[in-house]
């Protein structure tokens, strides 16, 4: 028998903020219930897993495929977050906590500051397969813990939760310089390999047509990560990208980020955001993208 009280998710409202209406659930951390997953539930995982993983040869980066396969995820059933932290508290000291969904942002850096990472329990419909506008327990699993098995990127996450919460203390003009940086990067970051550019963002890896379109599209930029640059520049939720950053490393991202940011956002605070897809004179532009297909409005 299903629990109707744990095979739904208990969200709580919607409410209007900077991105539109999004929904917003309870914040507490909740067992993943996994026996109550049916086997259509089972069954999206592996297709979208199987699909995911040819995509992903030759487009994901070496480390993001290397933590994937050393986790143990298998496409015949979805993961046990418990299966999966035995190998994750050993390796980097990350645990995962099944949520509900998006949470509220302080919640969300408190739980980074301390090396949990919120997985959404529930997984998208089969009619979803391509596209849901709110993170599910695929794009979280697949996209998102991967990468927490390596050190260094392990690090920048809970620096960058330690960020965000120093962030929501200054105010909302901060918290949206750094959720800029966040989705630039953890979220659409791409990184160059010495075989050439390849994905580790989060929101690229677990889509099928981003995947494709981020790295062979001619119609998008591919521009040298910047971190001033990147807190200027606004982004789409509901497109793919019109922009994409490229790191040389994790280093990189780590020690450009190290500094404390208290006088970025200052500065910041006293200049214009850039429209997501413009090119500035002070880029390192890898392709300049032709555009092709952006919408005008919508910019985030
Ligand atoms: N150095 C940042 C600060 O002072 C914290 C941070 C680290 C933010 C890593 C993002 C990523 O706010
Ligand atoms: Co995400």
């Amino acid at each position: 028998m299903t629990n109707p009280i744990t095979a739904t998710p208990n969200r709580v409202e919607h409410q209007l903020t900077d991105k539109g209406y999004v929904p917003v659930y309870t914040t507490a951390v909740v067992e993943q219930p996994w026996s109550s997953y049916s086997s259509d539930d089972h069954g999206v995982w592996a297709t979208l897993f199987e699909r995911q993983q040819q995509v992903l040869v030759g487009r994901a980066s070496d480390e993001f495929l290397r933590n994937q396969r050393a986790m143990g995820m298998t496409p015949d059933r979805i993961p046990k977050f418990d299966d999966l932290n035995a190998v994750l508290r050993k390796t980097t000291g990350w645990e995962l906590v099944g949520v509900e969904g998006l949470l509220p942002e302080l919640t969300f850096f408190d739980h980074l500051a301390n090396r949990r990472f919120p997985v959404t329990w529930w997984i998208r419909k089969p009619e979803q397969l391509d596209y849901l506008s709110e993170p599910d327990l695929f794009h979280d699993l697949f996209g998102h813990v991967p990468l927490l098995m390596n050190p260094v990127f392990a690090d920048y996450m809970e620096a960058y939760g330690r960020g965000g919460v120093k962030a929501h203390g200054i105010g909302p003009e901060a918290l949206v310089n750094l959720t800029r940086l966040y989705w630039y990067t953890v979220e659409f970051g791409l990184i160059k390999q010495a075989d050439g550019l390849r994905i580790y963002g989060s929101g690229i890896v677990s889509s099928k047509g981003e995947s494709i379109h981020c790295l062979e599209s001619a119609a998008p930029n591919r521009i040298g990560f910047d971190l001033e640059r990147i807190m200027r520049t606004r982004y789409r939720i509901d497109t793919y990208q019109k922009t994409y950053f490229v790191i040389d490393s994790y280093e990189q991202l780590m020690e450009a980020t190290r500094p404390d940011f208290t006088p970025i956002y200052e500065r910041l605070a006293q200049s214009d955001s850039y429209p997501a897809g413009n090119v500035l004179d002070t880029d390192t532009v890898y392709h300049r993208g032709t555009g092709e297909g952006w919408l005008n409005d919508g910019d985030v």
